[in-house]
């Protein structure tokens, strides 16, 4: 395997492995905690599933041995109803985490570079890695705001765009549309990924009109608890759309994800309802977190809450939740030092985690 391996490239050997969320099964084994008891809330997933008209369709569709549509025409025209966008601005791919893929490969070549306001979501500067090019990460301020001035700053001559999750994941807070304009400006790629967007209806989708450098991305992942089935878009200028098309692999998308989509969209109605009690859920479980003492949550507007443990004692109650099957997200950097991040799931389990940390916050 050796010599096999020195002919791959070399920053292909280099690269970091993208930490996912792990299946349930696996949990479970490392908790000793029989599977449908583990509270799985580390990956931002919707608790309530697809809608049931989605399950049905997907069980009654028949036409499973034909490939998917190549120019994706009735994804993208349903899409297009969603977004209210024409068509031919709107890509489909297999989870936005793909949009982000195949932008980086459109724009990122060798030595060349994005900026991104850290901390964020790994997957931007995990991409910009596979093209050969790097993440530069331009540090958030205390309150992880956006700092305009350092981002500006940072921008090299290899600078070839700008990756901003709004609301942004971790932190759950958003970018405002005269911060995102504001770096349309530099004539940059400037991605908006409004992967949470349905939890905070703040989108600078109108801006596709004056700014051709502008893409937003989108996914079902969340809002429609299709994560399972890869589906989320990328909404841009028509010429990038055009050859974002011709790239992609010509059955990005899969038939099952494109049943599941359209059914969404026709369903959206009960969808949106439970949206609305995720929300509402979030904000029980901010309220709850916040009265107890040692623990700091963060205001958020997407379905999960960044939340600061006591200073040096993060990984002792990360592991303490996990031992009593609780799943989070934990960080360990600079940045997030002793923080977790909580997905919003059912009311019994946000019971169940205020519990755990206000045990083991106080023991
Ligand atoms: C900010 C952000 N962008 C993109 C994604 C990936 O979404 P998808 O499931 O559509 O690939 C996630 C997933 O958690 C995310 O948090």
């Amino acid at each position: 395997m050796t010599a096999t391996r020195d002919l791959m490239l070399p920053h292909i050997r280099r690269l970091k492995v993208y930490q996912g969320v792990e299946p349930m099964e696996v949990m479970a084994r490392k908790s000793g905690i029989p599977p449908e008891k583990v509270i799985r809330l580390n990956g931002n997933e919707n608790p309530y599933g697809p809608s049931p008209r989605v399950l049905e369709a997907l069980g009654s569709f028949q036409s499973y041995n034909h490939y998917p549509d190549p120019e994706q025409r009735r994804l993208r025209d349903a899409l297009s109803g969603y977004l209210g966008l024409p068509a031919d601005q709107i890509v489909a791919g297999n989870g936005s985490d793909e949009i982000i893929d195949l932008l980086l490969r459109m724009f990122v070549g060798p030595g060349e570079n994005i900026i991104i306001p850290a901390p964020t979501f790994g997957m931007y500067a995990f991409s910009a890695e596979i093209c050969a090019g790097w993440a530069i990460p331009v540090p958030r301020d205390e309150a992880f705001e956006i700092d305009l001035e350092a981002m500006r700053l940072a921008i090299t001559p290899e600078t070839k765009a700008c990756f901003f999750a709004s609301p942004n994941n971790p932190t759950g807070n958003i970018a405002t549309a005269a911060q995102i304009r504001d770096l349309l400006e530099t004539g940059l790629l400037v991605v908006v990924d409004e992967t949470y967007y349905e939890f905070c209806g703040h989108t600078v989708l109108p801006l596709l009109r004056e700014y051709p450098n502008l893409v937003v991305l989108r996914t079902f992942s969340k809002w429609a608890g299709l994560a399972g089935l890869r589906i989320g878009l990328g909404a841009m200028h028509p010429d990038l759309a055009q050859t974002m098309m011709s790239m992609k692999p010509p059955y990005n998308v899969n038939l099952a994800a494109e049943v599941a989509l359209l059914v969404s969209l026709e369903d959206s109605m009960v969808l949106l309802e439970r949206v609305r009690s995720i929300v509402a859920e979030r904000d029980r479980m901010m309220g709850l977190l916040a009265q107890i003492k040692g623990l700091t949550p963060w205001p958020s507007q997407a379905n999960f809450i960044l939340c600061q443990l006591p200073e040096g004692r993060g990984k002792e109650i990360f592991d303490g939740l996990c031992s009593r099957g609780i799943f989070l997200r934990y960080f360990s950097t600079p940045r997030l030092r002793d923080c977790v991040r909580a997905s919003v799931g059912l009311p019994h389990e946000t019971d169940a985690v205020v519990k755990a940390l206000a045990e083991l916050v106080s023991g």
